[in-house]
């Protein structure tokens, strides 16, 4: 609009005969500069970053911790359906054992607890993993911190976590929400901004964890150095993890066929407790929120085990118990970047609907290295012969955010589709996460914040109203 005025200033001080000369010309050109100004949708902020590729930080950069067969790689997940187990995983490079870890509630130092871990190790191609340990810590009490020790004598290291409230309508809780990460300087930046938000007490991780599979042979060395780069988050608090291309790892031309391999060694979720039977889906519910986890390349079509398994798993969720209901997943469905553009569709296609009917408040992507969010949309009506296939508002649909942004080694999605599309509401091509902070069982307050300089700037932000008991129309700041 700006723009526009300058050119009206412009117009109206030039000389008259000049003017009445030019006039059909400057009203054409006019009109044109007028109308490249309008959107359908809402507001592209051109703000970028930087538009160069992202440099990975190097492996030496990850140094294990000192000591003999030191435990390292130390990351926690939740254990089990409702916050009373967390699953403790590591990594002893040289020797199996000791595979315990010794846990304790805070002030109760004198009753300490023993579990085991199990333990596997994976070969691909030219790389031998360490031994990986997983170790589900049962029966904890809610809202308790717990130390926990790893491995014996001077490698011995501690560390520790918060349990989460008992569940409840009215539980607040924040959420971290980072996707895309890899371990670029940029990454490093959007994890520094993170950690500096001291209010988050849990992470919801929206797949492409450490870009291994860009580096020759699928470096398995790098899944290592992601690891130690989140540990000082994710071993003092739980990551929720949802997969995306980049822990496919299929490689065929140096043998290896089995997708998801290093992914599925190195990282342990409940998923038994949601019924699910593939650590590709699941659910849990943790303080006021329902979560379901997703998988974008695993098949989701009719009759598959991850679309009977979500069928079952809407009419389990209690809105009187945990009102906010939140999915994640990778590709996302509505995108309006030329990156990766469409390729959520045939999920979309698949789930939408149950999204819809079951109201659910957000839907959490990655995949696409830029941020969107969307206003509350479907595109439900669609049946192939009534032409309905433009997206509508819809007051009982998700909001959509791609927060693919974590700044990983390929860069910025810096090319929108032009005009904005109706339902976008805020797009920009920057690094960055987001928080969720759960105030109750009808306020949410979310804010993604942009990587700038030494600081992270809010650049977008909303109250979410929650669909099932207060389903109003939320009003953008943007
Ligand atoms: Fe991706």
């Amino acid at each position: 609009m700006l723009l526009q005025l300058n050119n009206l200033v412009f117009f109206l001080t030039m000389p008259s005969a000049i003017v009445a000369k030019l006039w059909p010309a400057l009203m054409v050109l006019f009109l044109v500069v007028c109308c490249a100004g309008v959107s359908n949708g809402g507001v592209t902020s051109h703000y970028v970053r930087k538009p160069e590729a992202s440099v990975c930080m190097p492996k030496a950069a990850f140094p294990p911790p000192q000591g003999f067969n030191a435990p390292e790689q130390v990351h926690i997940t939740q254990g089990d359906h409702v916050g009373r187990s967390m699953i403790i995983s590591w990594v002893t490079p040289m020797e199996k054992y000791p595979n315990t870890v010794t846990y304790w509630a805070e002030g109760k130092g004198k009753d300490k607890h023993k579990k085991h871990s199990s333990i596997k190790f994976y070969r691909y191609f030219n790389y031998t993993s360490g031994y990986i340990h997983h170790a589900t810590i049962k029966r904890l009490e809610y809202n308790t911190r717990y130390f926990y020790e790893l491995g014996n004598g001077k490698a011995t290291r501690q560390f520790f976590f918060t349990t989460p409230p008992k569940v409840g309508p009215d539980v607040p809780y924040t959420f971290g929400i980072i996707g895309d990460m890899g371990q670029t300087y940029d990454s490093n930046q959007t994890f520094e901004h993170y950690m500096s938000n001291t209010k988050a007490q849990a992470v919801l991780y929206v797949g492409d964890l450490s870009y291994a599979d860009d580096h020759p042979y699928h470096d398995n060395v790098r899944w290592d150095t992601w690891a130690r780069f989140v540990e000082k988050s994710n071993a003092y608090q739980p990551w929720f993890w949802t997969v995306g291309n980049h822990e496919l790892d299929l490689a065929p031309e140096i043998g290896e066929n089995k997708p998801f391999k290093p992914y599925t060694h190195r990282y342990h979720v409940p998923y038994r407790a949601s019924k699910s039977t593939s650590p590709l889906w699941y659910s849990i519910k943790r303080a006021s929120a329902y979560i379901i986890c997703l998988s974008s390349y695993s098949a989701y079509g009719k009759y598959t085990a991850q679309y009977n398994w979500l069928k079952q798993e809407f009419p389990k969720v209690n809105r009187a118990e945990t009102p906010w209901l939140i999915v994640l997943l990778h590709s996302p469905m509505y995108n309006s970047n030329n990156y990766h553009y469409m390729e959520g569709e045939s999920m979309r296609v698949m789930f939408e609907s149950w999204f819809v009917e079951n109201k659910v408040d957000l839907v959490l992507s990655g995949h696409v290295h830029a941020y969107e969010r969307s206003e509350r949309i479907s595109n439900v009506k669609y049946n192939i012969t009534d032409r309905l296939c433009t997206p509508v508002k819809n007051p009982s649909a998700p909001i959509y955010i791609t927060i693919g942004d974590g700044g990983n080694m390929e860069g910025l999605a810096d090319r929108f589709t032009e005009p904005q599309p109706s339902y976008s509401a805020f797009r920009e091509a920057s690094f960055g996460h987001a928080i969720l902070e759960i105030k109750n069982r009808t306020h949410a307050y979310y804010a993604w914040n942009r990587n700038q300089d030494n600081e992270a700037v809010m650049a977008d932000s909303l109250w979410l109203y929650n669909r099932y008991w207060y389903p109003q129309e939320e009003h953008s700041s943007a």
